[in-house]
């Protein structure tokens, strides 16, 4: 069976290889697109990550596709009604170490808090000032957590041992998760009007979306931060730099953005010049985003440890399997 893969770094290529040793394994350094797709038109499974955006334009150049295995638990980059139509499954990887991201969270949340990125620039430029560097104590603050699925819950732990108070925003309730945890459910509207840092760890489905826009920027705390490691369009990208420019809030930590993959396309061409230009006003956005004093950006690696990185390959390596047993494993509903 033919089987192509992409995006992996190379001692990723070693799992998969001993994990299926008798099966024809392509690796593509790139993510898949319609372009690159040509050199692996005969394989039945394709093994991507998030930055593989497969569309109904690049699934019409696979005959014999009949299966997906995504290296991630998201998998709104898949068109899964096309997936579906041509009866081609998809799994995904549920878990690999949640608290892999809300790791990453807190710590976006307290570099921003706390001026770690400004304060490390200083230092290496011979300054040892801290002259309007200051942060806040994060004991007796308030965080609001959007979403209190997986990551969400490591989240609300992790506030917990700082001693901080903690609310929450989800469209399904648990009475017990409430207790247990030690956090209080309110309306998203409590929430931005409350907290001091909110952080995003909801899905983007139908009704996240821009779930954060002008409306809940206007309700905020003049000093509140505002975390998100889920998607980039969970924020309204037009009404955060809104809401910075006139210092509605205090800040923004982000690992996702609103059209990243056109970013990161840009970042490797030099020139920008086949963006799509619907999208190039999208990009200008990220711009001013990324050099906002009191905006810290990651690349999209909150789920990046060499452990959470394993459990992703080894769960990978098992769906694959999983697919040509005939015993699925991970399938993402359809
Ligand atoms: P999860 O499925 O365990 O939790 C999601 C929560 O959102 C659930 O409690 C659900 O009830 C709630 N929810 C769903 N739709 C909602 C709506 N319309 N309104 C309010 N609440 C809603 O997901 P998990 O594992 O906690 O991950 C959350 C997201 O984090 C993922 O969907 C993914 O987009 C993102 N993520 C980001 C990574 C990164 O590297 N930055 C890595 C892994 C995940």
């Amino acid at each position: 069976m033919q089987i192509s893969f992409f995006e992996l770094e190379n001692w990723e290529k070693e799992i998969f290889q001993k994990a299926l040793p008798k099966h024809k394994l392509l690796f593509d350094p790139k993510p898949l697109t319609a372009r690159n797709a040509l050199k692996h038109k005969d394989s039945e499974v394709l093994a991507i990550f998030v930055f593989s955006k497969i569309t109904k334009q690049v699934l019409d150049k696979f005959s014999k596709l009949k299966y997906i295995a995504t290296m991630s638990t998201g998998f709104d980059h898949i068109d899964l009604e096309e997936a579906k139509k041509r009866g081609i499954k998809v799994s995904n990887v549920p878990f690999y170490g949640q608290n892999t991201v809300a790791e990453h969270a807190f710590a976006l949340l307290q570099a921003l808090n706390r001026h770690i990125v400004e304060a490390v620039w200083r230092t290496r430029n011979q300054k040892f000032d801290y002259k309007g560097l200051m942060g806040s104590d994060l004991a007796g603050k308030t965080i609001g957590i959007l979403g209190t699925g997986n990551i969400g819950q490591h989240m609300i732990r992790y506030a917990n041992a700082f001693n901080m108070n903690v609310i929450a925003y989800d469209k399904f309730k648990s009475l017990a998760l409430e207790k247990k945890l030690n956090f209080k459910y309110v309306s998203l509207k409590k929430l931005c009007t409350t907290a001091d840092f909110i952080s995003l760890h909801l899905p983007l489905v139908e009704g996240t979306c821009h779930i954060i826009g002008e409306k809940e920027f206007d309700v905020m705390k003049k000093s509140a931060m505002i975390i998100n490691t889920g998607r980039g369009p969970l924020i309204d990208t037009k009404a955060l730099i809104d809401a910075l420019n006139k210092n509605k809030i205090g800040g923004a930590a982000l690992d996702v953005l609103e059209l990243e993959d056109d970013l990161r396309k840009e970042a490797k061409m030099a020139s920008s010049s086949f963006v799509n230009p619907n999208r190039l006003h999208g990009l200008v956005k990220n711009h001013a985003l990324l050099h906002k004093p009191n905006v810290i950006v990651t690349p999209h690696l909150a789920f990046y440890t060499r452990e959470a990185v394993t459990r992703i390959m080894d769960t990978s390596a098992q769906n694959i399997k999983g697919y040509i047993n005939k015993k699925y494993k991970n399938l993402v509903k359809m």
